[in-house]
């Protein structure tokens, strides 16, 4: 009695181990292993049991082959042994995507609530190949499966990555890339910025200079904003519509939606480059500041051509005019012909960012104002807005815009996209309008992920940390005004993002906590469970050669107060195993020459944790410049040493308890009040928004 109570004990164990190891993401609603695994090898055959899946299998098929090397033979035969068999069962889930996963002795069982929930399955069931504990043997071998049974279903409806290919151009293969990259973290949304000032980025064939004039600039600025003058090198690019249908079709064979967005009335430099008739004053030259001008931008305006594609980054004042109706008339073409393309039901029409200086202006958008007995520009925006929406509403389409669009009223079906923090999507689901959430902290990801920062990006600091505690429903809500939250998207905006390589470090591995964030039940989100994850997500992104930040292992240096509110401390923390850790004082050790090992402090000697365990972070008692990095000893692998130096100004007020009268913004929050008093002075401008707090308006 007693061996086999100890059996069963042990048989408990192996079963909770192996749950514990499980290496997916984003990690299904219900998970049971069981013992063993099921081997699948080239003599393994797909059998269709539901209709219509011969898709699915070549699919299955396609990945195989990259993983393993071979493709498996299909039939539609019973065949129980040695299979993976796919096919359909009714879930009770209102968003499609459900499936049921099982591996057993004789092979693997999918069955999704339809094809989309199958293809799930089959993503799945990848990563129980790739990235499990149970390894492939060898390419073009055997990939081991674990036995187990999943159920699983999407949480939001809803799971989008955008891109900005208008301020740099990326070719089709990528974008192919970047589809898949969604499809294999179960995203559903390709949202695609196709036009900006700095670029027009989709052929329409009745304005042919859109892509002939606007798809093409003649310089850039040289790095961060505002940069050190301009490159003077031709940059653009352009999709031809064969190639839009290329892309779509390729997206939608992976059950991803391509919501296109064409930029109104802000953002549309390039389109009034092509067309100057469409700016409130066609006769006013393009303003592009002297220092980041392009020789051949100055030339061409002396010689008359004064409306230019923008070559630096920003807002600009000139904007479609909205007091003509040709401009209407040119929107309405370009609708007619981007819907032709985008089987989408939504359509972006951008809307954030315009400013009404032209407007306020311009005789026609007065006379536009009077005769429709609009308050302001803000109500011309909102006029603007609800008119191309009827528009987009004839075609059988929805519209969606960037939380602007609720100025002056919101157009009668319009989806929100709430980017500058929650507020407009709060403001919107109040009214019973749907919502999707991409506030800029936590989810723009063309922030920062590492405060050491190693290249260039725009904004704050967003963290890994922060995108996986992102809650897409805010609290703010009712749970009934929650149901108008769609999901959420993180943006990849293209300022800094010169080459693919630069997209796939900014995206991973933030792309795959935001999965989870979208994909699994709230209740299974665990940060924990996440970090034991992320090894093997960092092996599979090795395994492809997809380029990625490692931010996550960086030094992290913190400055907190002390207990006493007398002072400041360093707290300084290493993911790495046996992490050794060194600061460098100033004055006495540093900075003076080169450092020996002897001059530094040892503080600790961190072992198979992720948080540093001295229990009194480093306490700042003299001002000066202090460095920490990881002792060359170290076992880094592949990891950069990363070193952080960090000047402290101390003065009365240093580590003082602290209130603030007015909050910050919300885009420029810092670390709180304590910023103003935490000894650190900001050196770096926006490249370090972090160490700062920002304000609108009157403080
Ligand atoms: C935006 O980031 N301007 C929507
Ligand atoms: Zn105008």
């Amino acid at each position: 009695m007693k061996n086999i109570l100890l059996i069963a004990l042990l048989f408990n164990c192996l079963i909770v181990v192996g749950q514990n190891e499980l290496n997916i993401v984003p990690m299904p609603a219900e998970v049971k292993m069981a013992k063993g695994s099921f081997p699948i090898n080239s003599n393994t055959v797909i059998v269709l049991e539901g209709s219509g899946l011969e898709r699915s299998a070549s699919l299955l098929n396609d990945y195989l082959q990259q993983v393993a090397g071979y493709r498996l033979e299909t039939t539609k035969k019973n065949s129980a042994a040695n299979s993976i068999r796919l096919n359909y069962e009714r879930m009770d889930n209102d968003i499609a995507g459900a499936y049921n996963l099982s591996v057993n002795n004789s092979g693997v069982y999918i069955a999704g609530d339809n094809e989309t929930g199958v293809f799930y399955g089959i993503q799945t069931l990848l990563q129980l190949a790739e990235i499990s504990t149970y390894k492939p043997l060898k390419r073009s071998n055997t990939l081991t499966v674990p036995q187990l049974t999943i159920s699983d279903h999407p949480r939001f409806q809803y799971r989008g990555m955008h891109l900005d290919v208008g301020r740099h151009f990326f070719p089709v293969s990528f974008i192919k890339k970047y589809i898949d990259y969604l499809a294999a973290y179960k995203y559903n949304v390709f949202h695609w910025h196709l036009t900006e000032d700095q670029g027009w980025r989709i052929e329409i064939k009745k304005y042919p200079e859109l892509t002939k004039v606007g798809a093409w600039r003649n310089g850039t600025i040289i790095g961060r904003y505002p940069g050190k003058g301009s490159d003077n090198k031709p940059y653009g690019g352009f999709y031809t519509q064969e190639e839009i249908k290329e892309v779509v079709q390729y997206a939608r064979e992976r059950y991803i939606d391509v919501i296109p967005e064409i930029e109104m009335p802000g953002h549309s430099s390039a389109a009034i480059a092509a067309y100057p008739w469409l700016s409130c004053f066609p006769a006013k030259p393009t303003e592009i500041p002297a220092n980041m001008i392009s020789q051949k931008s100055i030339d061409q305006q002396k010689n008359g051509r004064i409306k230019l594609v923008q070559e630096t980054w920003g807002v600009f004042d000139d904007v479609f005019c909205a007091g003509k109706d040709s401009t209407f008339k040119f929107l309405e073409d370009v609708i007619d012909e981007v819907t032709k393309l985008f089987p989408s039901k939504y359509f972006h029409i951008g809307g954030d960012e315009s400013p009404k200086t032209h407007w306020k202006k311009c005789p026609a958008c007065q006379l536009r104002i009077k005769n429709e007995k609009l308050k302001d520009e803000h109500e011309l925006q909102s006029y603007f807005v609800q008119r191309i929406e009827k528009y987009l509403n004839s075609k059988g389409k929805i519209l969606i815009g960037w939380d602007e669009i609720l100025e002056g009223g919101l157009a009668p079906n319009a989806v929100v996209m709430s980017w500058r923090g929650e507020a407009g999507g709060i403001e919107a689901a109040k009214q019973k309008h749907q919502v999707v959430m991409t506030p800029g902290n936590p989810v723009y990801f063309d922030h920062t992920q590492s405060k050491n920062e190693d290249s260039v990006t725009i904004g704050g600091y967003n963290p890994i940390e922060n995108v996986y505690a992102y809650e897409p429903i805010p609290k703010e809500l009712s749970t009934e005004e929650g149901k108008y939250v769609l999901g959420a998207q993180a943006n990849m905006w293209a300022e800094y993002q010169e080459y693919p390589s630069k997209v796939e470090y900014m995206m991973f591995p933030r792309m795959t906590a935001l999965s989870e964030v979208l994909w699994s039940p709230k209740e299974k989100r665990d940060w924990k469970d996440f970090e034991r994850r992320l090894p093997s997500v960092f092996e599979r992104l090795d395994k492809e050669k997809i380029n990625y930040s490692r931010a996550y292992y960086d030094l992290k240096a913190t400055v907190i107060p002390t207990e006493n509110y007398d002072g400041i401390r360093w707290k300084i923390e290493s993911k790495l195993k046996n992490a050794r850790i060194l600061v460098f004082l100033p004055g006495i050790f540093w900075p003076r020459g080169n450092i020996s090992k002897e001059d530094s402090l040892e503080l600790t000697n961190v072992k198979q944790t992720t948080l540093f365990p001295y229990k009194e972070p480093f306490l700042i008692s003299t001002q000066g410049y202090y460095k920490t990095r990881l002792d060359d000893s170290t076992n880094m692998k592949d990891f950069p040493l990363s070193e952080i130096e960090q000047k402290f100004s101390l003065n009365k007020a240093t580590g003082k308890k602290i209130t603030l009268t007015t909050p910050p913004s919300k885009t420029y929050p810092g670390d709180g009040a304590f910023t103003l008093v935490n000894g650190v002075q900001n050196e770096k401008g926006l490249a370090r928004s972090s160490e700062f707090l920002g304000f609108w308006g009157q403080i």
